[in-house]
């Protein structure tokens, strides 16, 4: 065969499979073989296959039926009822199949810059509490969420242990394939009163008619509350209640006062004694064994030297 022939066999092969599968597939139309004024009547449209397809079958006319169904098969088929009057008489009824040919389902996916969407602009912590780190951010491909508390790198979602060093202006850096962006979180981190200092001026022993003021000194927040407790002698409170002035010392004045620094998250106390010169309130064991070294030490030599 010489190559126009050859195109001329091709053009016929494609012709007739075409032909053989639009007749093959073409659906068939049956309708009762008597329709009566005044009755129901069933019209059926199939598919000359013994397989399931995902096929719609269409009974077309111009009047409206009662009811259709469709059954994927095998075979495919549509059945409509019709409740025939005279008047359609005439009427032409076809059959169409819609094929419901589908590829495989792919996603568009448009990558974005990310977006904070939910991230606090300020967050309270407590000290050695277990928190876990929320700032959400969108974008395509997901963004991952990184947030620097000074030297502290927490990760979205990531739990960790509030501390201190923690609270500031930080930053939170949202980043993925596209791009990167930040935002900044205001950490506030509380917890419960420490006293840094309980002084008193001047320092004990105190003689009796001296002006004493003690200071309380304590970090903590919320900032702490002051509370003292002592020796029920009249006293005076600064507004703050950070200092108490015990206004020339009478012998009710003395005694343990007691600093006490609350907030909400706890307290702290710290005591100092008002003592009179003289007195043994200041007595301390570790300066008696001093005392006591130092009078061994002349006498350990002179007893060396004989
Ligand atoms: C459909 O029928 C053909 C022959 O008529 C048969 O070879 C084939 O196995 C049948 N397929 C199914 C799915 O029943
Ligand atoms: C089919 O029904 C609709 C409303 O249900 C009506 O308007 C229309 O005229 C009907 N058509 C025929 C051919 O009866
Ligand atoms: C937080 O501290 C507690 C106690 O020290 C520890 O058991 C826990 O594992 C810590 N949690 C984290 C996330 O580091
Ligand atoms: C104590 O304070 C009062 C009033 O502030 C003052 O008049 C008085 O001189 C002070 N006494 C001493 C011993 O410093
Ligand atoms: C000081 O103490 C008094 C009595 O305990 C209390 O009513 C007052 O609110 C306190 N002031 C401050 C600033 O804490």
């Amino acid at each position: 065969m010489d190559i126009p022939c050859l195109w001329i066999f091709a053009a016929f092969c494609v012709l007739s499979v075409y032909q053989v599968n639009t007749s093959l597939l073409a659906p068939v139309l049956k309708l009762e073989e008597k329709i009566l004024d005044g009755e129901s009547t069933e019209i059926t449209c199939s598919l000359p296959t013994n397989e399931t397809l995902d096929v719609v079958l269409q009974i077309v006319a111009k009047v409206n039926f009662s009811e259709c169904r469709n059954d994927k098969g095998p075979p495919p088929v549509t059945t409509c009822q019709l409740d025939a009057t005279s008047q359609m008489h005439g009427t032409e009824v076809t059959c169409e199949a819609h094929f419901v040919a589908k590829s495989k389902t792919e996603i568009i996916y448009v990558h974005t810059d990310p977006k904070f969407t939910d991230c606090p602009e300020k967050v309270t912590w407590v000290e050695g509490h277990e928190e876990t780190l929320k700032c959400k951010a969108e974008g395509y491909t997901p963004p991952v969420v990184h947030c620097y508390f000074n030297k502290i790198k927490v990760k979205e979602g990531e739990k960790f242990n509030v501390s201190r060093s923690m609270a500031g202006r930080q930053e939170c850096k949202a980043v993925n394939s596209f791009d990167m962006t930040s935002t900044k979180v205001t950490v506030t981190v509380e917890y419960k009163p420490k006293i840094l200092n309980l002084g008193a001026v001047p320092l004990p022993p105190v003689p009796e008619g001296e002006n004493v003021t003690l200071t309380c000194e304590a970090e903590g927040i919320p900032p702490p509350t002051y509370t003292w407790e002592g020796p029920s002698a009249e006293i005076q409170t600064s507004p703050d209640n950070r200092t108490i002035t015990i206004p020339g010392v009478k012998q009710g004045n003395y005694g343990t006062y007691v600093c006490r620094a609350q907030n909400k998250h706890g307290e702290d106390t710290q005591t100092l004694t008002i003592y009179q010169p003289g007195s043994n309130r200041g007595f301390k064991p570790e300066t008696l064994f001093a005392k006591v070294l130092l009078m061994l030490i002349p006498a350990s030599l002179m007893y060396c030297v004989h």
